[in-house]
């Protein structure tokens, strides 16, 4: 029978094996998933872990500090934080297209995966172990829509799947391919981790990334935080961050509309709310959020973001629309 201490207790015993006296990496994302998957792996190998945060700039506003601060006040693991916006940036410069922004952040994130590997070997010295091993916060549902599972098509590739480069220095420590968000939370909670981490909504690897239609710029990217942190703030403040599964906010880069702010006419970008609810990202329907909540949500963005005039709902189910919208 499945019980979550089954699991950590048959985790444990298979990583502890496979790496024996050898040495992991593991991303930390700031989401649920890679940090239940640390906090598994640390439980297996203590101090044989470090974690690597890598700080894309693609982040929400306020999520590096978070990760700096709670997780590791959470489980004490070794954090390493490497800062690698300009290479993430400038690697996206030019690209609109959904796949591959998501094959080249996936890339990206493997180098620089290598590269920390490098600095923990040289940190070490010649005595160390090596680092071999690369842990990753795979769930299933990521795995069959990669197009892992036996006969299902690819319809994104998560950047910590079908986005993997093939000539991966990495042998791969995937602990919660077989489980779905909602046993993973009872993992983590099992573990200890707090309820801020166990109960987060989800947040996609490549982050703004793929929330942004259209090339991926800093500006862009500051405009998009700036909408994301209302309209987050907003539907916390209503106390409903438990009752929808997640609610990605997307800028149309590539569209524009015209409005009439202050004084004038304006021609700018459209915002698009994303709130859904789900039991597993597998399948979800849009979440009928109060209209006054809405209202309040599309006044701050239009009168606090630059350049943005107008903010659409998305009352798409899955399917046929995806969650996110790349
Ligand atoms: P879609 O858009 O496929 O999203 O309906 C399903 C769930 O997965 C999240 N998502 C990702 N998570 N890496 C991740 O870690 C990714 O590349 C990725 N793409 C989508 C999405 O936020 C939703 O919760």
């Amino acid at each position: 029978t499945w019980t979550t201490g089954n699991v950590i207790e048959e985790q444990v015993e298979a990583i502890r094996e496979q790496v024996g006296t050898r040495r992991a990496i593991c991303g930390l994302s700031g989401g649920v998933d890679s940090a239940v998957a640390a906090a598994l792996v640390q439980k297996a190998i203590g101090s044989q872990l470090t974690c690597v945060y890598v700080d894309h700039g693609l982040m929400r506003k306020g999520e590096t500090e978070q990760v700096e601060k709670d997780f590791v006040a959470a489980t004490g693991v070794r954090l390493k934080v490497v800062d690698a916006e300009q290479r993430f940036l400038t690697a996206l410069q030019g690209v609109s297209d959904p796949e591959e922004k998501r094959k080249i952040i996936g890339r990206e994130f493997i180098r620089v995966f290598e590269q920390a590997q490098a600095e923990i070997i040289a940190e070490a010295g010649e005595s160390g172990e090596p680092v071999e091993f690369l842990v990753q916060g795979t769930l299933y549902p990521d795995v069959v829509e990669s197009g892992g599972g036996a006969g299902t098509a690819n319809i994104k590739s998560h950047h910590n799947v079908g986005g993997l480069p093939d000539d991966l220095e990495f042998q791969l420590i995937e602990p919660l391919r077989q489980l779905f968000k909602d046993e993973v939370r009872m993992v983590g909670q099992e573990l200890g981790l707090p309820e801020e981490i166990v109960q987060r909504q989800p947040f996609p690897g490549p982050g703004l990334g793929i929330r942004i239609v259209g090339e991926v710029t800093k500006e862009r990217l500051d405009l998009l935080r700036e909408a994301d942190a209302i309209a987050r703030e907003e539907l916390t403040a209503a106390g409903l961050d438990r009752e929808i599964w997640q609610c990605p906010v997307v800028l149309l880069a590539d569209v524009r509309s015209v409005g009439v702010q202050g004084d004038g006419r304006t021609y700018g970008h459209p915002i698009v709310l994303r709130p859904v609810s789900s039991e597993d990202a597998m399948t979800a329907d849009w979440s009928r959020l109060p209209y006054d909540l809405l209202g309040k949500i599309s006044t701050r963005i239009t009168n606090e973001v630059r350049d943005v005039n107008r903010v659409v709902l998305d009352v798409t189910s899955k399917p046929p629309g995806t969650i996110e919208w790349e």
